[in-house]
């Protein structure tokens, strides 16, 4: 018998507690002779009791609520997702299989491939939804996100909605996609089976809370949390049904090959890195990503132990699993100490005497925290906040979990089985008065030679792929460590025998120095695996010279390509480039296609929706 809640009947709290206690002891003759009863009493107008009969207590309690008739609880269900990297695809395909599982029929769909119109008929809807850019949505899910704010958008009132929203505490704007679907459905009319969750990058404890109270909204209390559990367990095996590794289980993948790509004199450092995945069962498609588990630079650990009077040998707690380990051990592996974020200053208050740190996260502050928190980490908080009444143990409960970090993958497993290739630019900087490291890209590029492992796992997405139809043409932009996943797609291309025309363009700084698999690119030209390249460097010249330009530069033949059905693929910087190129192909397709500046959006838009236009930004 299905549960009764607040949220699947027309009762309230007290009510909803003795209908369930005395609803299960009913026989079934008792049951109809209660049905008979209630429709009586309601065909007789509210409160108007048969007086012959006497009343239990619960029905008198009921009595008030007879004359709303309980709406059937629906049993079909429509999962939409916005997901940028795959990791709410993946998640809203494992949890409905989990609701069809438990015999509800779903209807499971991106945004960008969900009509829209028909939403005034979904009685059941739960939202999954990713942050990017700056506050941003997904691009699988901007359409949606315009619509519901347009004045297209319809009344829900017998709509029913939860959103589970995904992001990362250290951005300004923090799950503000899952914010704004939440607060518009509201707005029209639309009532939460549950509430919103916000989820920072350590996401599979909120997201089975949440599926669990929305299973239980649905469905009743019965086995709601071990059945969210396992749901979000299958969404981390998704990616590698072959294999025992995942994001929660990484694979300690052999180092085969790690070479800086840059030429000598360059003012950058690309390392070029091949793994092996030998005995791993993990595979990938072109257009995935690696992650990669980094460790923090030794110094900087070695530095927050020293100014705390730690001792780095005392035994720390290393997860909230219970796992234990040395301090050094934890801070080395397992806590981010290189980003400061809200809510870790917010628990980091409880454990400083001084009293700016307080100020600093008062409502009217915000500005100023903004400005604290940019490109400080740990250390600066250490040294800026002290004195410190903290043992280690209070500390490092305090850290968010170190996260993977993702690598477009630059090599095609058909053309080299079991290993992976990728690409990274080592980040470091100045600020604050210090010098500064990428965790993942300086341990990449200092700290790790051939022979070494590293703990590593696939992350799919399905959101940047090759077409199935290897004749289709492709246009790809990738500037900078942009072009690593098109090296992956050429060499698939040519392990595949395609006959689809390519057309690559690249930038970087400096030809001599930083052009990033140069030999590569030149013998896929030879081979006729790549058919057009076009470079833009934008050091070498007194103007800077960018890959949009040179997308201009070719407007008449690059939009012939799109006429002829060319698949666009854009990678690498999501702030200023990928803006930049958006605009360019809107103006090659105004003014090649003859079309207004809004009809041109249209059309790019348009080839989104087809997923002819796909980019993989960051
Ligand atoms: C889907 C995807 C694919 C990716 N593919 C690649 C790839 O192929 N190759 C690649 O190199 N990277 C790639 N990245 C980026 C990569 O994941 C890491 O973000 C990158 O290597 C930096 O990580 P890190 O740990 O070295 O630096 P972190 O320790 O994470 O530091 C990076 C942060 O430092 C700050 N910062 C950086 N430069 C400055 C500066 N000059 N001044 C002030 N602050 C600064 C910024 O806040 C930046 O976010 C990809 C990201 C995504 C999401
Ligand atoms: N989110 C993250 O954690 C993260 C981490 C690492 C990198 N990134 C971003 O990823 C991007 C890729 O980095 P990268 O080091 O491989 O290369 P990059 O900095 O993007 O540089 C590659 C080339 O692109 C040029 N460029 C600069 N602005 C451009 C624009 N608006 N349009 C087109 N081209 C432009 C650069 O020129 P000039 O330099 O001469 O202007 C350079 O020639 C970086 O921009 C970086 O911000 C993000
Ligand atoms: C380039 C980039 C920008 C991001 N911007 C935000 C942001 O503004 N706010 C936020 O909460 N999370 C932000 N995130 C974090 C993502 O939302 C988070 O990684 C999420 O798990 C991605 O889910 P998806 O794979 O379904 O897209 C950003 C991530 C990237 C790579």
């Amino acid at each position: 018998m299905v549960q009764l809640q607040v949220t699947n009947s027309p009762f309230d709290e007290n009510q909803v507690q003795l209908l369930n206690r005395l609803l299960p002891t009913l026989t079934e003759s008792q049951q109809i002779w209660l049905g008979g009863y209630l429709s009586a009493m309601s065909l007789r107008g509210a409160g108007a009791a048969p007086e012959a009969v006497e009343q239990p207590a619960l029905v008198q309690a009921a009595q008030s609520a007879v004359s709303v008739a309980a709406p059937p609880l629906s049993r079909e269900v429509t999962v939409l997702f916005g997901s940028q990297t795959g990791n709410c695809q993946r998640l809203a395909a494992s949890l409905s299989r989990k609701l069809e599982e438990q015999g509800f029929q779903v209807n499971v769909s991106a945004m960008n491939a969900f009509k829209p119109n028909t939403l005034k008929k979904v009685e059941n809807l739960l939202i999954l939804v990713s942050t990017h850019g700056e506050g941003e949505p997904p691009d699988n899910a901007r359409a949606f996100h315009e619509f519901l704010y347009s004045k297209r958008a319809p009344q829900l009132e017998s709509l029913r909605y939860s959103v589970l929203g995904l992001g990362d505490t250290s951005y300004e704007f923090f799950c503000q996609t899952g914010k704004d679907f939440d607060q518009r459905l509201e707005e029209l009319g639309g009532r939460r089976l549950s509430p919103r969750t916000d989820c920072d990058l350590d996401y599979d404890e909120p997201v089975a809370d949440w599926f669990g109270k929305v299973l239980e909204a649905l469905n009743g209390p019965q086995n709601a949390p071990q059945l969210a559990d396992a749901a979000v367990q299958a969404a981390e095996k998704a990616d590698e049904p072959q294999s025992p590794f995942s994001r929660n289980q990484p694979f300690q993948a052999e180092v085969l090959e790690n070479l800086n790509l840059n030429g000598r004199g360059s003012d950058r450092e690309t390392r070029h890195l091949e793994l092996s995945l030998a005995g791993s069962g993990l595979t990938f498609e072109p257009g995935d990503s690696l992650g990669v588990y980094p460790e923090n630079h030794p110094q900087l650990v070695a530095d927050i132990i020293a100014a705390m009077g730690w001792n780095a040998d005392e035994t720390v707690p290393l997860n909230k699993k219970g796992d234990t380990g040395t301090l050094h051990e934890a801070l080395l592996r397992h806590y981010e100490i290189t980003v400061l974020t809200k809510p870790l200053l917010e628990q980091a208050v409880k454990l400083s005497a001084a009293p700016g740190l307080q100020a600093l996260l008062a409502p009217e502050a915000q500005q100023e925290l903004k400005a604290y928190i940019q490109g400080r980490d740990l250390l600066d908080l250490i040294h800026d906040f002290g004195p410190w009444n903290a043992s280690a143990v209070s500390f490092v409960t305090v850290l968010r979990k170190l996260p993977a970090r993702l690598y477009s993958i630059s090599s095609s497993y058909n053309a080299n089985p079991e290993e992976v290739h990728f690409t990274v630019r080592a980040v470091r900087y100045e600020t604050h008065g210090r010098e500064r490291y990428g965790v993942c890209s300086v341990h990449c590029a200092e700290r790790v030679q051939p022979g070494d492992t590293l703990p590593v796992y696939i992350q799919s997405n399905p959101n940047f792929k090759l077409p199935a139809n290897p004749d289709v043409p492709l246009i790809m932009v990738g500037p900078g460590t942009g072009v690593a996943p098109f090296r992956s797609f050429l060499e698939e291309r040519g392990e595949q025998g395609a006959g689809g025309k390519t057309w690559l363009f690249y930038g970087d700084r400096h030809f001599v120095t930083d052009f990033l698999y140069q030999t590569d690119w030149q013998r896929m030209l030879n081979e006729g695996v790549l058919s057009k390249l076009d470079v833009a460097f934008s050091r070498d010249t007194e103007e800077k010279v960018y890959v949009q330009h040179r997308i201009l530069e070719h407007s008449k033949e690059l939009y012939a390509w799109l006429q002829e059905g060319a698949h666009v693929y854009v990678c690498g910087d999501e702030k200023h480039m990928a803006h930049d190129v958006h605009a360019a192909l809107v103006t090659v397709i105004q003014e090649e296609g003859g079309l207004s500046p809004e009809a041109a959006a249209a059309y790019l838009e348009n080839l989104q929706q087809e997923q002819r236009y796909q980019r993989d930004v960051y």
